[in-house]
């Protein structure tokens, strides 16, 4: 089984990423052959300084190594280092409906939100599409918001085996119904683009003012607490032990305890959860060479998965 994923450089990781992608992705990588891929060619449709998008790409790949990627089991690389996958796409994009694009929500959301309607926004998820056929991926890890982007994957490969026989296998997604959708600080989906973000390897101090800013109701601190939506209680349940977590929903509905002191005791779970990664964090930061090897040693790995698939598809259409 080949397993395949990938997340983009444009900001710090945040805990919505971390649960909704990368444990998943960490707990597969024994399960099957893994690839793991850093979208910095995706990241420039949000992106525009050039030092930012390579400080989050190098920050993201450490971040990625520190919470459990083993170079060993999965091949880690950087998506602009494997060139075949823009050939890939513009090949998709020939046969993908416009109305198929006009659909997605990620693209009507982040125009509505202000971002400038550009084609690369617009043809976001066919170079997803070609970032997941182009390895014949079995199984793709993501959050609840990329369920769009693989049925779009799903029909274009549909699309290429009507038209030109049996290039493409077709993915599954694999989205865990407990951390599809990560809440943020405002109780929302967390995501860099709303702002509402809890940065993993933030300072404590900052961490823990961020924590400390989730958004709560006015309830007194004697009245029993709504269980249900509570952005603390999501976020605990995730990182706390099943007992305290149960002890945190009885505190709520007892009543007689303030919404700070959940929050303080969110604080510390998440500050301990991460304790391991970001040991692990640290001893990457004083070795850069490390990381470059493991994404040079990845890069020809995929380089060498891409290529009988590119020849396929080529062959196919009739580019040779
Ligand atoms: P990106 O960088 O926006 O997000 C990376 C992963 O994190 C998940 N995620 C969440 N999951 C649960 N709750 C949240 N609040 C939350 N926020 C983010 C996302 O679902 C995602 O899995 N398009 C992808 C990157 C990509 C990709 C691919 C993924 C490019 N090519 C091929 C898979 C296969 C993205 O925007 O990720």
């Amino acid at each position: 089984m080949r397993i395949l994923s990938g997340i983009q450089p444009s900001g710090k990781l945040h805990l919505g990423n971390y649960f909704g992608m990368m444990r998943p992705a960490i707990e597969l990588q024994e399960q099957g052959e893994a690839l793991y891929f850093i979208a910095d060619l995706h990241a420039l449709t949000t992106v525009r300084d050039p030092a930012a998008l390579r400080n989050y790409t190098r920050e993201l790949a450490i971040d990625f190594l520190a919470c459990g990627l083993d170079p060993a089991r999965a091949c880690f690389f950087r998506q602009s280092d494997v060139p075949a996958v823009t050939e890939l796409a513009w090949i998709l994009s020939t046969v993908t409906p416009m109305g198929l694009l006009e659909r997605c929500h990620s693209y009507k959301d982040k125009t509505a939100r202000g971002l400038a309607a550009s084609h690369g926004l617009f043809a976001y998820p066919v170079l997803m599409a070609a970032d997941i056929l182009l390895y014949d991926s079995d199984l793709v890890p993501v959050g609840r918001d990329q369920k769009q982007h693989l049925e779009v994957t799903r029909d274009l490969a549909i699309k290429v085996n009507e038209l030109y026989g049996d290039v493409f296998k077709l993915p599954e997604p694999s989205i865990r119904a407990d951390t599809a959708l990560v809440p943020g600080l405002d109780g929302a989906k967390m995501s860099k683009s709303y702002g509402n973000t809890i940065e993993i390897f933030e300072e404590e101090k900052v961490l823990k003012k961020k924590i400390m800013g989730i958004k709560t109701d006015s309830t007194p601190v004697e009245e029993p607490k709504p269980t249900e939506d509570s952005a603390i209680l999501g976020l605990y349940k995730l990182m706390a032990g099943e007992g305290d977590y149960a002890a945190m929903v009885e505190a709520f509905r007892a009543g007689g305890t303030g919404y700070g002191d959940f929050k303080k005791a969110l604080f510390a779970a998440t500050w301990e959860y991460f304790a391991p990664m970001r040991a692990r964090r640290a001893e990457l930061l004083a070795d850069p060479g490390q990381v470059d090897e493991v994404l040079r040693a990845g890069a020809e790995k995929a380089n060498a998965l891409a290529g009988p698939v590119m020849a396929r598809v080529r062959r196919a259409v009739g580019l040779a």
